[in-house]
């Protein structure tokens, strides 16, 4: 029979989308209990037009789901995922919380779905901005060797959750109507301003987001070699993380190359007519669930580099829709459940 569904944080922006995305590609269940917060115990959340009542998330909650699609903060998952496990339900986390555990499969279905067959009852979704990567650099990878990247990232304050969005439009509407602006969820002003900031600092002076694209790569790829270097900045964009990625291979590819096999790829689209103004963008990718490429070019600096700008909605493809993805594989290769 269909499986007990809970969506773990579903009144947050990814909980939200996840309830979408499990309507739009009509799921298989038998039910779904939306789950969050006390402060959220008893509100109404909309699933297939109707209204579907959220429970407090408890220790007690997971006895008879089968699985559990967790959006509810690392802290939370961290202390959840293992009890759900305990009562026999499978998790998919979207927190960083599992991603490094070696008892974790770190999956993107278009890339490493094999990763799933040693899943041990916790699958973690990775990091918004590098699913969009991999997606994007798995065929390259295959064909070419990729031996480094160097990305740089323009991120939606989607990807902090609702406040953020609340705060973006907030300090935009105050600052059009020539008020001051006070920063919240974020260290200084978002609204017309970029922050190379993302998540807290570590000792070697990156950020804990330019550090999870790097270790999340290499575990995704399953290749210690490939080097990745990141600079993550938020932008004041709504939905929709951009990516400028240098790729050195160790075989040659010409620009046509990669165009050609990424129109062919699984989850890509190739969006590149320069002469027709036509690029990946955020205000486009909005909504979709593609990883949009564009802007491809040799990198005339290096014998083996290519450039490109990588689009796609992280609360999609970067979150709800990987998640789900990654749930509907389990159930294609009969695994939904816990050894
Ligand atoms: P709540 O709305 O009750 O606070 P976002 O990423 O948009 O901020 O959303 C975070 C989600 O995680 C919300 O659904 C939020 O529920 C939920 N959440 C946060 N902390 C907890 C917690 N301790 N237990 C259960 N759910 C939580």
């Amino acid at each position: 029979s269909n499986p007990v569904v809970a969506v773990c944080g579903a009144t947050g922006a990814v909980g939200q989308e996840m309830l979408k995305v499990l309507e739009q590609r009509e799921f298989p269940y038998s039910k779904i209990i939306p789950m969050a917060s006390a402060r959220s115990a008893g509100k109404k959340v909309e699933f297939k037009g109707e209204e579907l009542t959220v429970v407090e998330l408890t220790e007690d909650s997971f006895e008879g789901v089968d699985l559990a699609l967790f959006s509810a903060g690392g802290s939370t998952s961290e202390k959840f995922a293992p009890i759900a496990v305990q009562s026999g339900c499978v998790v998919v986390d979207n927190s960083s919380a599992w991603r490094m555990d070696d008892e974790c499969p770190l999956v993107v279905p278009e890339v490493n779905p094999e990763d799933l067959d040693w899943h041990k009852g916790i699958i973690a979704n990775p990091n918004c901005s590098t699913i969009q990567m991999m997606v994007a650099l798995k065929p390259i990878h295959d064909e070419a060797r990729i031996k480094r990247v160097v990305v740089s990232t323009y991120q939606a304050v989607s990807g902090t959750g609702q406040k953020a969005i609340e705060e973006l439009e907030n300090q935009t509407r105050r600052l059009m109507s020539g008020q001051p602006v006070v920063a919240d969820v974020y260290p200084h002003q978002i609204a017309f301003n970029c922050l190379p900031q993302i998540d807290v600092f570590m000792e070697n002076g990156y950020t804990k987001e330019e550090m999870k694209m790097v270790h999340e790569t290499i575990k995704i790829m399953g290749d210690p070699t490939i080097k990745v270097t990141a600079t993550c900045v938020r932008v004041p964009v709504f939905y929709g993380h951009s990516e400028s990625l240098n790729i050195e291979t160790q075989e040659k590819m010409k620009a046509d190359d990669v165009r050609a096999l990424l129109a062919k790829s699984p989850g890509v689209i190739v969006e590149d007519y320069p002469e027709k103004k036509a690029y990946p963008m955020p205000v486009d990718a909005a909504g979709d669930d593609a990883t949009y490429v564009g802007r491809i070019r040799e990198d005339e600096t290096i014998e083996n580099g290519i450039n490109m700008w990588v689009v796609s909605d992280n609360i999609r493809k970067g979150a709800a829709l990987n998640t789900i993805q990654i749930a509907e594989t389990l159930i294609q290769r009969n695994l939904l459940r816990v050894p």
